[in-house]
């Protein structure tokens, strides 16, 4: 893991802190959305960027592999690779070389430090990101991915200014948004549930993610609501 700060996103996991236990609420919830049908790929999006997509992923990853579980971080956000920052892995490899080259993505696959958890990157950057991550060989990265991992976790970039995430949502079991306290209009993020739904896209939550560095230290919140009402995509699954 390399800087500080990033280091300490994922360690604070270990901690029986409201970070962890939001993380394991969220968890909780992914398995009870599941019940009937295991929710085993999943991306996570949100309308803008720097709204906490890839923090969210990474902590989701860790603390399902505490299961025992083996799951794979996928790096599919092209343009703007950060999962580098926050595990030791080679950027340079990854989902544009599978889709590519039509490999297996265990191949490229690259292991963490969290025993369980890996992590395929974005690989080099291409020209075409929309068409690559909206083929049908992002299809077969996916289904490929899941002969080996129980779990398959889409970063991604932002629904609101790519068409990235709206071609992926219809191609995973569910989609988690990713909702920025006092940071997200409320209009962006009616804009990016509306253009998910309209691809018919099982949204089985929202992570409301709060940050304020003022303390000098991450601050973060922990509630659980479930506002289901028979409405799948009212959910919130936990705030961080
Ligand atoms: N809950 C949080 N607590 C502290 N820092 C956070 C939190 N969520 C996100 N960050 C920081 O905010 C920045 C943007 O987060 P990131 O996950 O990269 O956003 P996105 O993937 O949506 O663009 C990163 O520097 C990340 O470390
Ligand atoms: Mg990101």
């Amino acid at each position: 893991m390399k800087d500080k700060a990033n280091k300490n996103i994922i360690t604070n996991l270990s901690a029986r802190s409201p970070f962890a236990e939001a993380f394991r609420a969220l968890r909780t919830n992914i398995n009870f959305a599941g019940l009937d049908n295991p929710l085993r790929s999943i991306l996570i999006t949100s309308a803008g960027p720097n709204e906490g997509k890839s923090v969210v992923t990474c902590n989701l990853g860790v603390v399902l592999a505490q299961t025992n579980k083996k799951v794979l971080i996928v790096g599919c956000d092209l343009r703007r690779p950060t999962l580098h920052k926050v595990f030791d892995i080679n950027e340079h490899v990854g989902v544009t070389n599978v889709l590519i080259n039509e490999l297996d993505p265990a191949e490229l696959a690259q292991p963490t430090d969290v025993p369980g958890l890996s992590i395929l990157a974005s690989g080099p950057i291409p020209p075409n990101p929309s068409e690559l991550v909206g083929s049908q060989r992002m299809k077969d990265l996916i289904s490929r991915a899941l002969e080996k991992f129980d779990y398959v976790l889409l970063d991604s970039p932002p629904i609101n200014i790519v068409t990235d995430p709206i071609v992926m949502s219809t191609l995973v079991d569910g989609v988690i948004m990713v909702v920025k306290s006092g940071a997200t209009r409320y209009e962006n993020a009616r804009e990016a549930q509306a253009k998910l739904e309209k691809v018919g896209a099982n949204i089985i939550g929202v992570v409301l993610n709060s940050i304020s560095m003022s303390s000098g230290d991450y601050y973060y919140h922990y509630y659980y609501t479930q506002e289901n009402e028979g409405k799948k995509n009212s959910q919130r699954i936990a705030s961080l």
